[in-house]
């Protein structure tokens, strides 16, 4: 049996049309196929590899750690030295209210640790997320999701969780002393790049504050320079009560984290103890690369160099079908009229080396997130790529 079918035979599918790329290997911004061929990476494995690929400082602290030990007991009970420093180093560069970190395997479960924490925190249960949110798969995350399509044959999912629009300071009138949690992606990853605007957020904060209401920001894609800053919260200086972050922190390695403050946090450990266990939640191997990860990004002008990144695939992305072009730092979605020709696009560019994607909710748009290191001659050079391909699509 060939690969491509034992693939889609052993290993489960959750989609008809996966894209098949067979890899040999990946470094910085490349992507290698079995078949010998060469991709330039605008996706990141969804805005998450931040360096590139097999960055060699991350590949030597994963050795390393290796070789003094990986996996020694479940989350919380031993002192371990990369989960500890990472930790330490989240929390002296993250706002004061931040300082205290619960290390985690993912984003889903950043957002169920964050859920129940808030849950802890005021007893209350509503809880609020946006429309058109993507915070998870499991569960409670799901619960929150913004999208009813994607939710409906898993109900009953977890009661109390509520949708309002994103942007819309109307719906902030739900936000009241019953409400556990407000739950919030300062840039909708699931959807094209939109961004909350400075106004809301602040209503959102000033509720939050006069309802004792947990603001639960949701980085998962955001943080880790992805903006041009490492964490978007520091766009507009609104500081949330939990802060969820996984994908980029990890370099490549699964980790995730959900942040607040050490009497938030304190909250989990009595009456009843064990608010949240997890068995590789803070897996050392991951902790070192992230730590890696994050000390190249607060030591290296990366992030720096993201706005000017940005515009360089602006100003290469003019092309009369380009309709428009959505988000913040290098999360760039550009919008087409409809999604057969977003379908074609993405394909075309494929066969042509160049790694692009879909979004979740929204077919009328492309995924452009790449890795921050990208090259300025690889994104003039996927630009081209890119518009080469519509021309192709659209004579088609
Ligand atoms: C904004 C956001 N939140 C949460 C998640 C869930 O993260 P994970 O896939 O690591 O569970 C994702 C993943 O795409 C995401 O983009």
């Amino acid at each position: 049996m060939s690969r491509k079918k034992t693939f889609l035979n052993v290993q489960a599918q959750i989609t008809k049309s996966p894209f098949l790329l067979d890899i040999e290997k990946a470094r910085d911004c490349y992507i290698y196929t079995r078949d010998k061929k060469k991709y330039i990476d605008l996706v990141a494995g969804v805005s998450s590899c931040t360096l590139g690929h097999c960055h060699p400082e991350i590949i030597k602290s994963i050795e390393s750690q290796l070789h003094r030990h990986a996996h020694v007991m479940v989350y919380g009970e031993f002192i371990q030295d990369s989960p500890l420093k990472l930790s330490q180093q989240l929390s002296q560069y993250l706002h004061r209210n931040l300082s205290c970190v619960y290390l985690v395997n993912s984003g889903t479960e950043a957002i169920e640790g964050a859920i129940k924490l808030a849950k802890r925190k005021n007893g209350r249960k509503i809880v609020i997320s946006c429309l058109s949110s993507y915070h998870g798969s499991t569960q409670g995350s799901l619960s929150a999701m913004g999208e009813e399509f994607m939710k409906s044959k898993y109900r009953p999912l977890i009661p109390c969780h509520k949708n309002i629009r994103y942007n819309n300071i109307d719906d902030l009138d739900i936000l009241d002393d019953k409400v556990a949690a407000i739950i919030i992606e300062p840039i909708q990853g699931g959807t094209n790049f939109v961004c909350a605007n400075k106004e809301w957020l602040l209503q959102i904060r000033k509720r939050c504050d006069e309802y004792n209401i947990e603001l639960i920001y949701d980085e998962i894609q955001t943080g880790f320079g992805r903006t041009g800053h490492m964490f978007a919260y520091e766009i507009h200086n609104i500081i949330p009560d939990i802060l969820c972050l996984a994908k980029g922190m990890g370099g490549g390695m699964p980790i995730g984290a959900f942040i607040s403050s050490k009497k938030n946090m304190d909250l989990l450990s009595s009456n009843p103890p064990l608010g949240h266990i997890t068995t590789f939640g803070g897996h050392p191997i991951s902790c070192a690369a992230a730590m890696t990860t994050f000390k190249i990004l607060k030591n290296s002008s990366l992030i720096r160099q993201v706005s000017e990144k940005r515009k360089l695939f602006l100003k290469n992305l003019k092309h009369p079908k380009i309709k428009k072009i959505h988000g913040y730092g290098l999360m760039i979605a550009i919008e087409f009229e409809n999604e057969i020709i977003c379908q074609k696009i993405v394909k075309e560019a494929l066969k042509r080396g160049v790694i692009t994607f879909y979004f979740l909710f929204n077919r009328t748009n492309i995924r452009i997130s790449p890795p921050l290191i990208i090259k300025n001659k690889d994104i003039i050079k996927s630009c081209r790529v890119i518009k080469e391909s519509i021309d192709y699509c659209y004579e088609k």
